[in-house]
C-alpha cells in the first residue's frame, strides 16, 4: 500500500497534488512519500517484535540523505556496499555499529575506513577478503567482526540480472566450502566471527526460495555450533519483491513468520537487508509530455524523463505503471503509446504500448520508482540529474536540488 492516490481526478502524494509539486520544482522529478516509506520499514520491524533483530535497509535502493535519516530515526540499520554508502549513512545520522558491509570487491581503503568507524560487521564474500580484513585489522590494532555471505545455490526465480544465489553468480562463498572458511576465520587473531549472511536475489515474489536458502544456512549454523563456532546473528539479505503490475509477493509479515517458523528455538539474532520492499512503492517519477509523434506503425509520446533518469525499463525490460497526473474522465481520445525519452538510444523508453489519453504538456507519473530509480540515474547525454522531493502529509521538502548544468563538468580540466 502506498500514499499516491487520486482525489477527484488529480493524483496526490499524501496530501499534496502532484501537479502542484511539478509546478514548483519542475520536471522530471522524483517524489517520495514519507508515510509510505515508514509504513514499509515498520512492517518489517514489527513482524520481528519480541525477537532480537535488526533491519538493515539496503542503501543502494535509494540513498538520499533524507531517506536514510528518516529510517535512522526509526532505528534502522543499514546494508552498504561501498565507502560512499557508508559516508552517506553516517552523514544522515545512522549508527556505525548498525552498518553491515556487503559486496564482492571491498578495497583496502574501504575496509580500513569501516574498521575505523566500527561497523557492525563485514559480510565477507571472497576467501581473500578474509585475509585482507585480518591483516588490516591487525595493522590498526582492532578486531574485525565478520560474517560470511554464503551462496546457497538456490534459484530465486527472478530476472537473471538480479539473481545472485546461484553457483554461477559471482556472489558469496560457496556454501560447500563455507565451513572451512569459518574454521580458518576462527583461528585468525584479528577476526571475530559473528554471523552468517545470504542474499539470493531481488524482486522475489515467492517465499519458497528464501526458505530453501534458509534451510541450507541453518544446516551450516548447526554444524558450526558443533565445531564450537556459535554465531550471534543470521542475516537473510533483502530481495522481497513488490507489486509493479500484477505480481503478488508475500507481505513482509507473512514472509517473516514463515522464516521464524523455520528457526525453531535457536537463539540467534535475525537481520534482514530489504531495499526495494521499503522504498520501491514510496516513490514516483513525474515527467511531462513534450511531443506526441503518431506514426504509421507506432505512436510515440516523447517525455522529458529518459533512461538516464530511470534505467529499469531499458536495462531489465522492467514494467512500471505509467499513469496520468490529471486523469481524464471516460478515457475518450485514448491511444496506445510508447512512452519514450529524449536520449539517443532506441532502448530509451519508460513504457511500451500504454493506453493513455495524452496531449503535449500533460504530466505523467511512473509508479514504483522509489527503489533503483534515482540511485541508478546518470548524466548520460549530459542531462543533469533530476530533483528529488519528499512529501510529508501536506508539506513538501526538496531533498535534492536538480543539478545545475555546471555540475556536469565540475572536476573536469582542459589541457594547458
Ligand atoms: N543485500 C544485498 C547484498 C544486495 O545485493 C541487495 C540488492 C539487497 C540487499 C537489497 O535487495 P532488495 O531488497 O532491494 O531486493 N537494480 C535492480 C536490483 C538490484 C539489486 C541488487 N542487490 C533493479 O532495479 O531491479
Amino acid at each position: 500500500m502506498d500514499f499516491f492516490n487520486y482525489r477527484q481526478s488529480t493524483l496526490y502524494a499524501e496530501g499534496v497534488p502532484v501537479d502542484q509539486i511539478a509546478a514548483e520544482y519542475g520536471t522530471p522529478c522524483y517524489i517520495y512519500s514519507r508515510a509510505t516509506l515508514e509504513r514499509h520499514w515498520l512492517a518489517f520491524d514489527q513482524a520481528l517484535e519480541g525477537r532480537r533483530h535488526l533491519i538493515c535497509y539496503a542503501v543502494k535502493a535509494n540513498s538520499n540523505l533524507a531517506v536514510l535519516n528518516l529510517l535512522a530515526r526509526l532505528g534502522s540499520g543499514f546494508d552498504i556496499v561501498s565507502q560512499g554508502e557508508m559516508r552517506r549513512v553516517l552523514e544522515a545520522g545512522g549508527r556505525a555499529d548498525q552498518i553491515v558491509f556487503s559486496g564482492v570487491g571491498k578495497r583496502e581503503d574501504e575496509i580500513v575506513a569501516a574498521l575505523k568507524v566500527g561497523i557492525r560487521c563485514f559480510n565477507v564474500e571472497v576467501s581473500g577478503e578474509l585475509d585482507r580484513i585480518n591483516r588490516l585489522a591487525g595493522e590498526l590494532g582492532v578486531i574485525a567482526p565478520v560474517s560470511f555471505r554464503v551462496n546457497p545455490d538456490v534459484d530465486a526465480k527472478t530476472h537473471p540480472y538480479i539473481s545472485t544465489g546461484l553457483k554461477e553468480n559471482k556472489f558469496g562463498v560457496d556454501i560447500a566450502s563455507a565451513r572451512d572458511e569459518y574454521l580458518r576465520a576462527a583461528r585468525m587473531p584479528h577476526i571475530r566471527v559473528v554471523g552468517v549472511d545470504c542474499h539470493i536475489g531481488s524482486q522475489l515474489t515467492e517465499t519458497a526460495p528464501f526458505l530453501d536458502a534458509l534451510d541450507k544456512v541453518l544446516e551450516l549454523v548447526d554444524q558450526l555450533a558443533g565445531d564450537g563456532i556459535v554465531l550471534e546473528h543470521l542475516d537473510l539479505g533483502g530481495g522481497l519483491g513488490i507489486c509493479y503490475r500484477n505480481e503478488q509477493p508475500p507481505e513482509p509479515g507473512e514472509y517473516i513468520s514463515a522464516v521464524l517458523s523455520r528457526l525453531g528455538n535457536r537463539n540467534i539474532e535475525i537481520m534482514l537487508e530489504p531495499g526495494r520492499a521499503i522504498v520501491g512503492n514510496a516513490g514516483i517519477l513525474v515527467t511531462r509530455v513534450e511531443y506526441l509523434k503518431p506514426t504509421e506503425n507506432k505512436n510515440f509520446a516523447i517525455v522529458d524523463a529518459a533512461m538516464n533518469d530511470l534505467i529499469r525499463p531499458a536495462l531489465y525490460s522492467a514494467w512500471q505503471d505509467i499513469i496520468p497526473v490529471i486523469a481524464e474522465s471516460g478515457g475518450a481520445g485514448e491511444r496506445v503509446w510508447d512512452v519514450v525519452g529524449p536520449v539517443c538510444e532506441t532502448g530509451d523508453f519508460l513504457g511500451k504500448e500504454r493506453r493513455l489519453g495524452l496531449s503535449p504538456g500533460d504530466l505523467l507519473a511512473v509508479r514504483s520508482s522509489g527503489a533503483y530509480g534515482f540511485t541508478m540515474s546518470s548524466n548520460y547525454n549530459s542531462r543533469p540529474r533530476v530533483a528529488e522531493v519528499m512529501v510529508d502529509g501536506d508539506r513538501c521538502h526538496l531533498i535534492r536540488q536538480r543539478e545545475p548544468v555546471e555540475m556536469l563538468w565540475a572536476g573536469e580540466q582542459i589541457l594547458p
